[in-house]
């Protein structure tokens, strides 16, 4: 098979280097790939992944079997449905079906119809009946808003101030602010699990723990994931049947019931609320960091499955996993998720594989033949070991031996799951 990858983060180098290791694979290529995702595939700078009709003509051009679509963007933004009317295969929800991601209104009023379990909540196209209702209900309370906002549209106030505060701060997110989700704040312990889906069938994938703030002990402000492990012990295999149960197989059947078949990965952001899981929010797409060490427990071949998901015929099978744990710890640049400095020059990788790290390229380029950083999250530091306490010891072992200027990184990754 051909397969086009489009993404260039983290989260694309971990399928990169996954779908890399199917038999299946013919030639592959990535759009806009990395310095990490040119070690699988042919990387294409000079075409953007907002730009459909381009992507589906190198697809043409190159003869592609399946395109992959990784970040969330371009599948909101219709690129699969694009692909489809041209005839070519994708994994990845269409434009109505990313809407689970796209909208958070759509999501929690199909959650709200279908009895799929979730915080209760309200929408708001006014600041003031915003507020009015924030008064009533009191903090803790979370203000979201509707749309995509680079992970930076949910607000957990504390304080009533905060959430009034919140439903102002909702005018910066344009368009994706005009609406406003208000909902109760829920108090547990979060997890992801992620699922491929056909539309039809849905396959979990194991629980993964992400940390979305910036420094230890959950303090500072929401990231894009500072880093992550799996399998997470608090998703235990009563839990994981509720999941699928109660949530995985109802989205997708809720889904079908209002005419919309999902194809691709179903991210499912959890809180496990006294032993019940509800939903925090859905993803369109593989999380990041979460791909980055689920992937490197997985038996199966990635790409078979991912066709089988384009193609609608997912089987029943379940998927292998590797008894043992993976710890990713992201390496960011100094002011992450604030202003941060790019270009600066990055060494110990190769010493950090000899001494047992993956290493997938979050935010790095080529700049005159050096390896150089490019975003706020720059490498994502993975390892895998029969305990996770062997697997956070090796990986922060990893992490020491790789230099960039003020680089930073949680310390406490898997913390929790080790107390
Ligand atoms: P989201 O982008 O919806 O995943 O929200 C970002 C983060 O905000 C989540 O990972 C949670 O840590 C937190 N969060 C969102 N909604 C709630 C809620 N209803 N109760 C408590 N925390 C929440
Ligand atoms: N790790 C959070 C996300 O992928 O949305």
């Amino acid at each position: 098979m051909n397969v086009l990858l489009i993404g260039g983060g983290g989260r694309e180098h971990a399928l990169a280097w996954k779908i890399s290791q199917s038999p299946r694979l013919e030639k592959f290529f990535a759009i806009p790939g990395s310095p990490g995702i040119a070690d699988f595939a042919e990387c294409v700078e000079n075409i953007s992944i907002s730009d459909n009709a381009a992507l589906v003509n190198f697809a043409k051009e190159k003869n592609i079997d399946l395109v992959v679509v990784g970040p969330e963007a371009p599948l909101v933004n219709g690129l699969t449905d694009a692909l489809e009317a041209a005839g070519i295969k994708s994994f990845g929800p269409n434009k109505i079906a990313a809407q689970i991601e796209g909208s958070k209104i759509f999501a929690k009023r199909l959650m709200k119809k279908y009895k799929i379990p979730t915080a209760d909540f309200e929408v708001f196209d006014s600041a003031d009946a915003a507020k009015d209702y924030i008064r009533a209900k009191g903090a803790p309370i979370v203000v979201k808003a509707d749309g995509l906002a680079a992970g930076k549209g949910v607000i957990v106030a504390q304080t009533l101030e905060e959430a009034l505060a919140a439903v102002d701060e909702m005018k910066n997110f344009g368009a994706a602010g005009s609406k406003i989700v208000v909902e109760e704040f829920m108090d547990g312990e979060e997890a992801s699990v992620l699922a491929l889906t056909d539309g039809e069938k849905i396959l979990p994938l194991i629980a993964a723990q992400d940390h979305k703030r910036v420094f230890d002990g959950d303090k500072g402000l929401n990231t894009g994931g500072m880093g992550a492990y799996a399998p997470a012990p608090v998703v235990d295999e009563k839990i994981s049947a509720r999941v699928e149960e109660k949530i995985l197989k109802p989205t997708i059947a809720a889904l079908r019931a209002e005419g919309i078949i999902y194809r691709g990965c179903l991210y499912a952001g959890l809180m496990i609320v006294g032993g019940e899981p509800k939903v925090v929010e859905f993803n369109c797409r593989f999380g990041d960091p979460e791909t980055q060490v689920v992937l490197p427990l997985m038996e199966d071949d990635l790409l078979a499955l991912m066709d089988e998901c384009a193609a609608g015929t997912l089987s029943d099978k379940k998927i292998s996993w590797k008894n043992q744990s993976a710890v990713c710890v992201i390496l960011a640049s100094g002011g992450y998720p604030k202003a941060y400095k790019k270009n600066l020059p990055i060494d110990g990788i190769s010493k950090a594989k000899t001494l047992g790290a993956m290493i997938f390229h979050a935010g790095t380029k080529i700049s005159d033949g050096e390896l150089v950083t490019s975003g706020g999250r720059v490498l994502g530091v993975t390892v895998t070991a029969p305990t996770l306490q062997e697997a956070v010891d090796k990986v922060y072992r990893c992490v020491e031996v790789i230099h960039f200027d003020d680089a930073h990184f949680r310390k406490d990754i898997a913390a929790k799951a080790l107390k």
